[in-house]
Formats: structure tokens, sequence, C-alpha cells
């Protein structure tokens, strides 16, 4: 009997003791579902193809290890090295702003102008550019949010401002292959390599060094970002379209190779256009003038597309002020409805 209350005091306390280390040894002894594929996985090399009943492109693929690599690829080099990248192309744009400050028009900006953008012409870089922008800025919000903005804002904001990001890059991605069309119908003809282009570029464009050097209305640092944009743009838009619009029968390898070149063809395209907004606002006096309002001051023409002003002031197209001022007006009230017209006169 003693014997007996002994082996239950006993069983009693090594109950829960025992049920625990029984859970313990159990969960480790459960082995994980999943182990085995994911086992397979990190050991093939190649895809493995089997048979399927469910129709779809990629059904018949039972392990596809590309899809480990690129996730491993985005995480531990796209995105570091695309960050210190940016980084880089903006640190050396300060440097070079802090070195070499705004290039300036050495005769100084004077009353007299020239005739250089036509109202669609602005309008159409304008579109592009904001297009651009936006695409650019979603676009890095979805690949360097999770490690720069979690840490500021939270996961649950970052996760609104993801998606609508998504929903907004994908939204207006196909409206740049518009924008893209438009530029490369319109300013094509100017952009085509000429002689001359090329002197331009050994002289630095200018840019480096003091001496002027003769340009057509575009010159070679033009040109040249005017073909990358239509050549790396058309490799954007297409990598972009093919990720988008799953719906041209691609498998899964082609979406993770259209996601790399996409996400580093743009990096490269957005270092390029982050070069063109450097010059083309903060870093040379009068670029700006001909985007904005359509007409150039003569001394900066002069000075930077030397050849193109002289062809211009050979055939009497030099404006003065009040000249340019009427022309704007007479534009104006041509763009504005009848009612407006009316009121402004
Ligand atoms: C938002 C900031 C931007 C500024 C301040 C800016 C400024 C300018 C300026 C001043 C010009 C005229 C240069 C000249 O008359 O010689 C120009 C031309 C041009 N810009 Fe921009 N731009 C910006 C953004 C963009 C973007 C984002 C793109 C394209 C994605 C772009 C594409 C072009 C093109 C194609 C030209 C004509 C040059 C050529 O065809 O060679 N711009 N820009």
């Amino acid at each position: 009997m003693l014997g007996l209350m002994v082996a239950l005091l006993l069983m009693c306390t090594a109950f829960p003791a025992g049920a625990e280390t029984g859970e313990k040894s159990q969960a480790i002894q459960i082995p994980n579902p999943s182990a085995d594929l994911w086992r397979e996985v990190r050991q093939r090399e190649a895809l493995i193809s089997g048979k399927s009943q469910v129709k779809g492109v990629d059904s018949g693929t039972l392990i596809n290890p590309y899809g480990q690599q690129w996730r491993e690829f985005r995480m531990s080099q796209l995105i570091p090295y695309g960050g210190y990248f940016l980084a880089g192309v903006l640190i050396l744009l300060a440097l070079f702003y802090a070195v070499r400050g705004k290039v300036k028009v050495n005769a100084g900006l004077g009353d007299k102008k020239l005739f250089r953008y036509t109202l669609y012409e602005r309008m159409i870089h304008w579109f592009i550019a904001s297009v651009f922008l936006f695409l650019a800025i979603t676009g890095l919000v979805l690949l360097f949010g999770r490690s720069l903005l979690i840490p500021v804002m939270g996961q649950a904001y970052f996760s609104l401002l993801a998606s609508a990001c998504k929903e907004g890059h994908n939204l207006f991605g196909p409206v740049f292959a518009v924008a893209l069309l438009l530029v490369f119908i319109r300013f094509v003809r100017r952009n085509i390599y000429q002689k001359g282009d090329l002197t331009w570029l050994l002289k630095g464009g200018g840019i480096v060094g003091k001496g002027h050097v003769p340009s057509h209305f575009f010159n070679m640092g033009e040109k040249s970002m005017f073909w990358i944009l239509v050549l790396v743009g058309a490799v954007i838009v297409g990598s972009g379209l093919i990720l988008v619009f799953p719906v041209f029968g691609q498998a899964r390898m082609t979406m993770e190779l259209s996601h790399v070149s996409h996400a580093i063809t743009t990096l490269l395209m957005i270092a390029v256009i982050l070069g063109h907004i450097y010059i083309g606002s903060v870093g040379m006096e009068g670029a700006l003038d001909g985007m904005t309002t359509g007409y150039c001051d003569l001394n900066w023409a002069r000075e930077h597309h030397a050849e193109w002003a002289a062809r211009c002031e050979q055939e009497g197209e030099v404006l003065t002020e009040s000249e340019v001022a009427r022309l704007r007006g007479e534009r104006m009230a041509q763009a504005s409805p009848p009612g407006v017209q009316e009121v402004g006169q």
C-alpha cells in the first residue's frame, strides 16, 4: 500500500515535468514538412520539371532554385550596392558643384533672345520629366523602403505607402512608354550625331576647363543623354511591361530576369537623369530658360551652342525682350479659350 502511495505521489509530481520534456522532444522530433523541399531547392542547380494537371506556365516546375538566387541577389547585392551607387552619384554632383560652382554666362545674361522650344516641346519635356520622377520615387520606395523607411515610419505606415507606390508605379509605367515615344519622335532629328560633336566631348564640353566649345542645337552630352534615355528607356519599358502584365506566357524565371534588368537599368537611368537635372538647373546659368519660357538668352546660346546661335543670327532670328513679351502674349492669347481672350484684351 505504502509502495502504491509513493508510486502515485511520484507520478503526480513527475507528470508536469514529464509532459514538458515530452512536448519538447516531440517538437524536436516532428520534421518540418517543407524541410525536404527546401533541402532539395538548395542543393539543385537547375529546374526540376514534372507533370501537372494544372494548366499554367510554371505548373510543371517542381523546384525552381533560381527564385532563391534572385531573392538573395536582390537583398544582398542589388539593394546595398544600388544604394551606394545612387548615394555616390549625389555626393559626386555635390562635390562637383562645390568645386566648379555654377557655370556662368561669361558675357552675362543680356536682353537679346533666341526662340528655342515650342510649347508642344516644352509640354512633352515636362510630361516625361514628371512621369519619370514619379516612377523613380515610387520605384525607389519599393526597392529601398524596407531598409530605409520602416525604421523611420514603422511597418503599418510603410505598408500603406508601399501599396500606394506599387499601384501608382504600375499605373504610370505604361504612361512613361507613351511619353518616351513622343519625346523620341519630336527630338530624334536634332540628336543625330554630327561632325564636331566629338571635339565638344574631347574638350570636356566647356564644363571641365574654361574655354567655350562650339556645338549645334544639342551638344554631344545632350545627344548622348537622349540616346541613353531612348535605348535604356526601351529596356526599362520592355522589362516593366513584362512585370506588370504577366499575360505574355512568361515564366517565373523570365519575371526574375526582367526584375533584375529593370532595376539595374533604372538605377543607371536615374544617375544619368540626376546629372541632367543638375546641369539643367543649378549647374548652369541660363540653361533652364529655354525649357520654361521657350526662349533662351543670346549670350548663353553663343557660349554653349555657338554654331546654332551663329545660324540663328545670320538668319535674323534674334529677338528683343519686348518682342519676346509680345510674341508670348500672342501665343497665350491663341492658346486660351475665347472667353479668356476677351477678358485679357
Ligand atoms: C525635373 C528636372 C529637369 C530639369 C530641370 C530639366 C531641364 C532641362 C533643360 C533645361 C533642357 C534644355 C537644355 C537645352 O536647351 O539645351 C532639357 C532638355 C531635355 N530633357 Fe530635361 N530636365 C528635367 C528632367 C528631365 C527628365 C526626367 C527627362 C527624361 C526622363 C528629361 C529629358 C530631356 C530631354 C530628352 C531633353 C532634350 C535634350 C535632347 O533631346 O538632347 N528631362 N531638360
